[in-house]
């Protein structure tokens, strides 16, 4: 990887971006009314409009062969509805710059894109199917090599780190065990051999973490979870604070194409102004269906990271708002019982996705991780009867219902 060397320096990596962007003066690092930036911001609109338009322009006309007309050219390469969104997700990011994909895959896609041969990644064991995917059968015909760890263990990571290591790449919390991974520990492991470090922020959204001010170089969503939040709409995005990665980014969009159309651009754009609201009570709606999960005797094991029990719980407090709007866990009953309690939901949707208004219901090794080997599985700690529920925004009382229901009727 050419692109940028991330210089040694006995400051940690958390200190020097957060330097960085205060002299940048992008006034983005502070989270404090992000919920009102959100729905404010934006471009100055044509006819007052209060509502950027959803500009479905292929082209613009130049005044002449050697003049463009106004800012726009074609719209693969910039195009208003997109950069309007694309604005909003690098101020909600604390980056300076953010580039809208036609999924979070293709976001995910532009990171690897960074890589060359010979470069080599270290990665988490619990990814993304598509993206473990990507790295296990796409990249390698590159050239590029990877080593999964366990990330949770910045020491793990560190031992990774090969001189040919260019990128350290991580969820947290991770899909679908909600493991939490330090991204300040993990970014300066990683700048220290001059990688870098890209999180996929997907679990937490820029609402309740941002990974560009804990160190982290690039920070990914798929924005067809909380951001858009709606699931009306597939996206993903790409934020930096550094200019050179950011035109590396956008080149990867303008060539390879992978932009986000003009309609789901105006969808999330919608979406993203009430982000925080959403946020909020996916994360106390959480808490409840968390606890009634962890006080039922149906059930197991509880993976959520605001139990005091849970293994990243620290780590979570210090670089979360809060704990997020997912859960997941294994019934006494095994895959059996993981069966008969989705299927004894009401008010819950089977389906895959999350962070959505909608609550909705998985169970991973049968669904979004069903491509998985069995041996792949274990590795990742997927257990075959674990279930994984994004909580949405319904009435609290409804939910816990209904998550009742489910599991008194496995008893
Ligand atoms: C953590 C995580 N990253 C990336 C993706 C891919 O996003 P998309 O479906 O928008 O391509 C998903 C999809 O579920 C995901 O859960």
């Amino acid at each position: 990887m050419t692109v940028r060397d991330t210089s040694k320096s006995d400051e940690s990596t958390a200190d020097r971006n957060e330097a960085d962007a205060s002299e940048d003066d992008v006034g983005a690092n502070d989270s404090d009314g992000l919920d009102t930036r959100a729905i404010h911001s934006g471009r100055e609109n044509p006819n007052d409009a209060l509502v950027t338009p959803i500009y479905a322009n292929a082209t613009y006309e130049y005044d002449s062969s050697t003049r463009l007309g106004g800012e726009y050219r074609y719209s693969r390469m910039d195009a208003p509805t997109r950069n309007d969104l694309e604005a909003v997700v690098a101020d909600f990011e604390g980056g300076t710059h953010a580039s809208a994909f036609a999924s979070g895959m293709a976001a995910i896609d532009a990171v690897f894109s960074l890589l060359e041969s010979g470069d080599h990644v270290v990665a988490g064991k619990s990814l993304y199917a598509e993206t473990y995917d990507l790295l296990a059968d796409v990249y390698p015909k590159y050239g590029v090599s990877v080593s999964h760890v366990d990330v949770t263990d910045p020491d793990a990571v560190r031992d990774a780190i090969r001189e040919d290591t260019a990128l350290v790449y991580v969820e947290t919390p991770t899909n679908p065990l909600l493991r939490i991974v330090d991204i300040a520990a993990v970014a300066d492991a990683a700048h220290a051999a001059d990688a870098l470090l890209a999180v996929d922020n997907t679990f937490a959204s820029p609402a309740l973490q941002r990974p560009l001010e804990l160190g982290a170089d690039l920070s990914v969503e798929s924005l067809t979870k909380y951001v858009g939040g709606h699931s009306d709409a597939i996206g993903g995005s790409v934020a930096t604070r550094d200019a050179d990665l950011a035109a590396e980014i956008s080149r990867t969009q303008y060539t390879r194409g992978a932009i986000l159309g003009p309609f789901e651009s105006f969808l999330v754009r919608r979406g993203a102004k009430t982000l925080q609201a959403r946020m909020d009570r996916h994360c106390r709606n959480t808490r409840a269906v968390a606890t009634t999960l962890d006080s039922h005797e149906a059930v197991d094991t509880v993976h959520y990271p605001g139990f005091e029990s849970h293994p990243g719980h620290e780590v979570a407090a210090r670089q979360m708002a809060d704990f997020g709007g997912m859960v997941a866990f294994e019934l006494a009953g095994g895959v059996d019982a993981a069966t008969s309690f989705v299927a004894g939901l009401e008010t819950i949707t089977i389906a895959e996705s999350l962070g959505g208004v909608e609550s909705l219901v998985e169970v991973p090794a049968a669904m979004t991780h069903q491509d998985f080997t069995k041996a792949e599985l274990k590795d990742a700690g997927i257990d075959p009867g674990l279930v994984r529920l994004s909580v949405g925004i319904e009435r609290e009382d409804d939910l816990v219902a209904d998550v009742r229901r489910g599991l008194d009727g496995i008893l």
